[in-house]
Formats: C-alpha cells, structure tokens, sequence
C-alpha cells in the first residue's frame, strides 16, 4: 500500500498540490483501520470539505482508491508467487487437491484481511447522518430563537466533527441529534431548568429517549444528585455514560468559546480549553463542573490519540 509520502507525491503530480492534512489524517497510525473504513466514507468525505475544501475531499476518495487498488494488486502478486512455490519446490509429493486447498485457505485469509482494513464485514448496518432540515423546522417552530438555533446547528457541526476524529464506532445520529436539541428548552427559558423543560419538550415532541437524555443532562456536563439538590433541580443522577453524551457537552464548551471570540481558531480552543476553562469563571462554572469538562476533554483528546 502507498505509504503517505507516496500519497502526496502522487498528489502533487496530479493536482499540484500535496494536500499533506489529508493523507496525513488518513494515514494517522493509531486510527489507520477505521479512516480506511469504506461505510465512513461519505461522513470523512463531508468533514474534510468542511474544514480543507472540496480539493481535498476528492483528494480523500482518492487516496482510498489508491490503497484498494495497491492492496489488491499486492493480493494477486502473493497468490501468484505462492501458487508457483506449491506447484514446484519441496512440497512436489504434495497431492495437487491439498495444494489447491492450501492457496485457497491462504487467498481467502489474505482477503478477509484487506476486507477488515476496508471496513466491509459480514451484516454490518450502514449508517449515515447529516443534520435534517426538517429538525431544525422542529427547532424553529418551537420557539427557539435565530441567534440559538445558530449556536445549536454549530454545536451539532463541532460534536460531528468531534465524533469522526475520534475514527470510534460512534452513533453519530444520536451525537447530531442530542446536540441540534440539547438547548432547545431555550424556548422557554435561559436559566438552569431549560435542560429539564426542553427534555420534558423533546419528550412531547416524540424524540427518542437517547436524545431527550442528553438535552436533560447537559447542563453543567452531568449533575450529581447532591448537585442537583442544591441547585433545586429534581433530584436525580445527571452523570454522563457514553461518549456520545460527553461529545455533546465537550463540543457545546467548545462553541462557546469559538463563538465569543475567545479564540481565533476552532484548533486553538482545543488547545486552550484547559487554560481558558480554568481561567474564566463564565466557562469552567465551579470546581466540581470544571473537573468533569476537563476529564471530557482529556477522554475525547485521548480517543483521538492526542494524549
Ligand atoms: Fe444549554
Ligand atoms: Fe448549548
């Protein structure tokens, strides 16, 4: 398979540019396997305009394309080269049906290994997601103003892009889904309750109890119920299970931050987070509430091996 300086030379002939983010991303060692994934194509494909550009998207399929190709050329060259060993060589007394079984055993394990890197595996469920219009219809007719259904559709946006860098098996339906909706309790209010009153709203609304969970539990990143008590709030375990709960709530800190200017870049605020959360008051909350956003930080961070 084309090592990455391969890619962007081959890039550079073709498009004049070595487009280095791309195949460095594709390429990253510790997520090699999922970025191959051909089921998460469309979603990498997507992420990739969004922050390089369609050059670089297209780049992308390319570089795909380039590894099938090399990965099955190298295929056939083994079968050829083992056929020719099995049909001379020390195994001569070796009936040809045993041989034949031989390759064919070995063809068929070489192949399932380049179907695995691939992604492509026995009854696996496609699934895709992009924000519908239709929910952000729902958003709107609910009484959710311009200005938070902005701040909605981009901690919607951050939470996607979060969710793919991390190369996991993610439910990203219930991570786009959790977070277009988490503020939509907004509608009725901007104090502490609108987690409560959007679930209780979501609920009505017939969306699953996935989602209602997360719009419920995202305020301060996951109370306890002693937190809960002392805020007034009905008093039970907010805490956050999954990491599509913590992707939520790490991207809706990272809007916040994107959105008031604190920092000039969506990288530099990943890099910052610690810092700026821990400095002001307005973003880190108290020292309970700072803790878990920090600990979701690392954890994300981590996932996408960035510890
Ligand atoms: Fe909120
Ligand atoms: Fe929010």
């Amino acid at each position: 398979m084309p090592k990455t300086d391969v890619h962007i030379e081959a890039s550079v002939k073709k498009t004049g540019k070595p487009h280095q983010a791309v195949h460095a991303f594709v390429d990253f060692e510790k997520k090699k396997p999922e970025r191959h994934d051909i089921t998460k194509m469309v979603d990498y494909t997507r992420m990739i305009e969004s922050k390089y550009g369609a050059e670089a998207a297209q780049e992308f399929v390319q570089h795909i394309h380039d590894d099938i190709q090399c990965k099955f050329k190298d295929f056939i060259g083994t079968l050829k080269k083992r056929a020719g060993e099995l049909s001379n060589g020390d195994t001569a007394q070796v009936p040809v049906g045993s041989k034949l079984n031989t390759l064919v055993s070995e063809a068929e394990s070489k192949l399932k290994g380049i179907l695995d890197y691939f992604g492509v595996v026995e009854g696996k469920n496609v699934r895709l997601y992009r924000v519908a219009d239709e929910d952000v219809e729902l958003l709107r007719r609910a009484g959710v103003n311009a200005d938070d259904i902005q701040h909605c559709l981009a901690v919607a946006a951050k939470a996607l892009e979060i969710a793919h860098r991390t190369g996991a098996a993610l439910d990203f339906e219930l991570i786009g889904r959790g977070a277009l909706f988490h503020d939509l309790g907004k509608s009725k209010t901007h104090a502490i309750e609108h987690g409560r009153l959007g679930a209780e709203m979501g609920k009505d609304l017939g969306l699953p109890t996935a989602i209602t969970d997360i719009m419920e539990k995202h305020i301060r990143g996951g109370l306890t119920e002693a937190e809960a008590t002392e805020l007034g709030l009905p008093v039970k375990d907010y805490r956050l299970k999954s990491f599509e709960e913590k992707i939520v709530i790490y991207a809706d800190r990272l809007v916040d931050i994107i959105m008031d200017g604190v920092v000039k870049t969506d990288e530099e605020a990943e890099q910052r987070y610690e810092e700026i959360l821990t400095a002001q008051i307005k973003y880190g909350k108290n020292d309970i509430t700072l803790k878990r956003y920090l600990g979701y930080h690392r954890e994300i961070q981590a996932l996408m091996g960035n510890s």
